[in-house]
């Protein structure tokens, strides 16, 4: 991809794709929701079949032309249902949040009970906050996770689920650094009569490497999104059983959608090709070592990390030992070209908006091939930038740190805008 074309037609967007794959390049990205996909991921989204329309499912479109998109969509349908080993698959919705809402539209009457994580403690805008659609139309009930040891408390999710008697409990969550045991909460699920909803979107990758309990067959419906540890394009999968099949097809078209992206289909085929290899397997595997050793780096310098590490992608830091707020440390750790983000930990004194915590992962630096060597150093430096985050030297130091492992770990050579 030289992107010639672009650039004579319009050199401005085509100069704002060089500086922004120049910052990815030159950076280090531990913002753990982002990866950096293959450029044959980049080619099929980049492809022609962004041209088509093809509402319906293959075999039952409502226009004509659909010969290839509909063997690309059934391409990517079959491999994702060998990948996950899943009855039915959904492979149409064009984002994590349109998907889960389609699974609400699909299984629930509005005002239905519900249970979702809180969102200052991991859960997700869709899983029931009050300023999403979710929280508005169903009745969502949130559990949490304790003071004490900061991770959810199946107990406590089991007597709300005894009390409440929710039509659904969804579990996932996009910043919490712990496993979910899908199997308890089936359990717990069995018992309250409710159905489990699975959004793996932030560590399918682990569940597929075995480094994170697989959702299946525990789950009614397993969301994820197909951007983050899977390392495609960002769109998301629905994956459900034979029971939920019809419902769910219906509830992502007509039901939520329009016409399916079939270009970015295209690029969810790629990406389901690249996750049944080995390599991604060894890949997946590797982002969970990292991310041991890049907290373990952290707490030997003093760092407080929420639940005290991680057995996933990413990590929380809590900022109020280190009298910060998440927002002066990411921002001082984005001045040296470490991307983090801010975000509330649990029992945040802060808001949404001014958290006092930093989140942070490792499925992109390990996308770039750095290992827990790495890891040590990268995490030394964030606790240097965190403690000092306005000392000129420390900052200096810290871009030359993170210019010398991007050189070192080098990304997309073959893309120059
Ligand atoms: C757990 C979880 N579910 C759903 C979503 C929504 O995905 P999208 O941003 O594609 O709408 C996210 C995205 O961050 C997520 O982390």
């Amino acid at each position: 991809m030289d992107y010639s074309n672009l650039r004579t037609t319009d050199p401005t967007v085509a100069d704002l794709i060089q500086k922004e794959t120049d910052r990815q390049r030159n950076g280090l990205v531990m913002i753990p929701s982002e990866n950096h996909a293959s450029v044959a991921v980049l080619e099929a989204m980049g492809s022609a079949l962004s041209n088509k329309y093809a509402e319906g499912y293959p075999g039952k479109r409502y226009y004509t032309g659909n010969q290839y998109v509909d063997q690309v969509e059934q391409l990517a349908i079959d491999r994702a249902k060998q990948l996950f080993g899943a009855p039915h698959v959904n492979v149409q919705p064009n984002a994590g949040s349109g998907a889960n809402l389609a699974i609400y539209l699909a299984l629930l009457k509005p005002g239905d009970t519900v249970m979702g994580l809180k969102l200052d403690q991991g859960g997700h805008l869709t899983h029931g906050h009050p300023v999403n659609v979710s929280g508005q139309l169903y009745r969502f009930i949130q559990y949490g996770v304790r003071k004490d040891t900061q991770r959810i408390d199946l107990d406590e999710v089991r007597a709300i689920a005894k009390k409440e008697k929710p039509k659904m409990i969804v579990t996932g969550a996009t910043a919490y650094p712990r496993i979910f045991d899908f199997k308890a909460f089936k359990e717990i699920c069995d018992e309250a009569g409710a159905l489990l909803l699975a959004d793996i979107s932030h560590f399918v990758g682990l569940c597929l490497s075995g480094d994170h309990p697989h959702p299946l067959p525990h789950a009614d419906v397993v969301m994820t999104t197909t951007h983050k540890t899977l390392r495609g394009p960002r769109s998301a999968i629905i994956l459900t059983n034979e029971k939920h099949a019809k419902a769910i097809d219906r509830a992502v078209f007509p039901g939520t959608q329009g016409g399916p992206m079939e270009h970015i289909i295209a690029a969810k085929a790629v990406c389901f090709a690249e996750a049944m290899t080995p390599e991604f397997k060894a890949y997946a595997h590797q982002i969970g070592l990292n991310a041991q050793a890049l907290a373990a780096a952290l707490l030997a310098e003093g760092i407080t990390l929420v639940s005290g590490g991680t057995d996933n992608h990413l990590m929380l830091i809590d900022c109020n030992p280190l009298g910060i707020t998440g927002r002066t440390g990411s921002e001082a750790l984005a001045a040296c070209g470490i991307y983090t983000n801010r975000n509330t930990i649990p029992f945040d004194q802060g808001s949404a908006f001014e958290p006092t915590g930093i989140r942070l992962g490792t499925p992109a630096l390990t996308t770039r091939g750095m290992g827990t060597k790495e890891m040590e150093i990268i995490g030394r430096t964030i606790a240097a930038v965190l403690k000092q985050p306005a000392d000129e030297a420390t900052l200096t130091q810290a871009q030359k740190t993170v210019r010398e492992l991007a050189d070192a770990f080098p990304l997309y050579p073959e893309l120059r805008a």
